[in-house]
């Protein structure tokens, strides 16, 4: 059942200096991006095509205005990977100035950029080589870590090198939806590995550029209920294990913040009658607070670097938001040390194997002419950073 925030702490306000904003991530909006293995999945027919996308990689600045005129402070997107490094070893300073712009124009607007170094997409050359089942990949994954920062480490504070380990491992190695399309429970478990591995070794090399960096991952960590039978609740505990802390165990000693990305309340054995997003994925608010206070134990500052829906007619997104906001005040309230919140998404975007057809954006992107209209529900965003507060 849900239950509902407590009201111990009598300021509803959040925190002083919270970060309030939205994220995007370079393939999904940029468009033009032919050279990754997405891109070339989708010139095979296995995925969609993302084509120009939402053309962010030219009207990043408007779409900036519109993220500063709904008050938000902080903006999360991702460097496109094959775009730095198009061929292996060879960087393209072209692209480094590209996105030393896109920084420059967030903070010119008064948003905090947090960059994602990593979020899905590989670089042909790189998915050629077996990605990360390749013994090498966490060398080369920090070279280029390295290397970008090495370039842009004075333009931001906050990175992240990897975006959802395990969501990518699963769509990838486990699911086999995504490239490279396999479905092999141990290379579902070596690329994990070798993800732990590039990370840390990432995070070195980037702190040997700049020690002051925040460096960090997007986590993606979902709520796991039971019914009351033995085994419902032995798979709930594995789960939560499995995916919700295993990496970050690994990953404890090399992080300065932990990224939450949450969208999920997994339930075994006799589901709960829930609303559902476009998507198919059950509204439980509730559940983000259970991951924010699992993740306490951390010790670190927790930004919610993703959390969203997909909901076309905008008829859910509004309560959705105050929904798990109050949640999420309900875990800073306990203690949990929450600093900022990361809508997914700003625009409509391409969400991966469902292609253009579910709507995450706080803006609409017209199919065709990719006018920007701001949904109603963005007003509702607005109004809450506005205020430090949902009321
Ligand atoms: C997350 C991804 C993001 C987006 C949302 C809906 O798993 O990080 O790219 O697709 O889901």
């Amino acid at each position: 059942m849900e239950s509902h925030p407590s009201q111990s702490n009598s300021s509803s306000n959040f925190p002083k200096g919270f970060l309030w904003g939205s994220a995007t991530a370079s393939y999904q909006v940029e468009g033009g991006i032919e050279n990754n293995d997405w891109a070339k999945a989708g010139r095979e027919g296995k995925v969609p095509p993302a084509g120009i996308s939402s053309d962010h990689y030219n009207r990043y600045e408007k779409d900036f205005d519109i993220a500063q005129s709904l008050s938000q402070n902080t903006h999360r997107l991702s460097i496109e990977w094959a775009r730095i490094e198009p061929h292996e070893g060879q960087f393209d300073e072209k692209e480094i100035e590209h996105y030393r712009r896109v920084i420059q124009s967030l903070k010119r607007r008064g948003l905090e950029p947090f960059v994602t170094l990593w979020h899905f997409t590989l670089p042909i050359w790189f998915a050629d080589k077996g990605g990360f089942e390749n013994e090498e990949s966490p060398k080369i994954f920090a070279r280029y870590c390295k290397y970008v920062v090495s370039k842009l480490g004075d333009e931001a504070e906050f990175w992240m090198t990897i975006n959802e380990p395990l969501i990518w491992a699963s769509g990838s190695y486990f699911r086999g939806k995504w490239p490279p399309f396999k479905k092999n429970i141990f290379k579902f478990i070596r690329v994990q590995s070798s993800l732990v591995e590039s990370h840390t070794l990432a995070f070195k090399s980037m702190k040997e550029i700049n020690s002051n960096l925040k460096i960090g991952i997007a986590k993606n960590n979902m709520y796991f209920g039971a019914d009351n039978k033995v085994w419902n609740i032995i798979a709930k505990n594995f789960m939560n294990w499995f995916w919700n802390e295993r990496f970050l165990d690994k990953i404890s000693g090399h992080q300065d913040f932990i990224g939450l990305n949450h969208y999920f309340y997994v339930k075994f054995g006799d589901k709960d009658k829930l609303p559902k997003t476009d998507m198919n994925w059950d509204i439980f608010p509730e559940a983000i607070y259970k991951c924010l206070v699992q993740l306490k134990k951390y010790n670190k500052p927790i930004y919610i670097t993703e959390n969203g829906i997909a909901d076309e007619k905008d008829v859910m997104r509004g309560d959705f938001i105050k929904d798990y906001l109050k949640f999420v005040k309900k875990a800073i309230d306990e203690g949990v040390d929450v600093k900022g919140y990361f809508h997914w998404s700003l625009l409509d975007n391409f969400e991966w194997s469902f292609g253009f057809d579910k709507k995450f954006g706080l803006v609409e992107i017209v199919p065709k002419t990719l006018e920007r209209k701001i949904r109603s529900s963005a007003y509702i965003y607005k109004k809450i950073a506005e205020n430090n507060s949902i009321v």
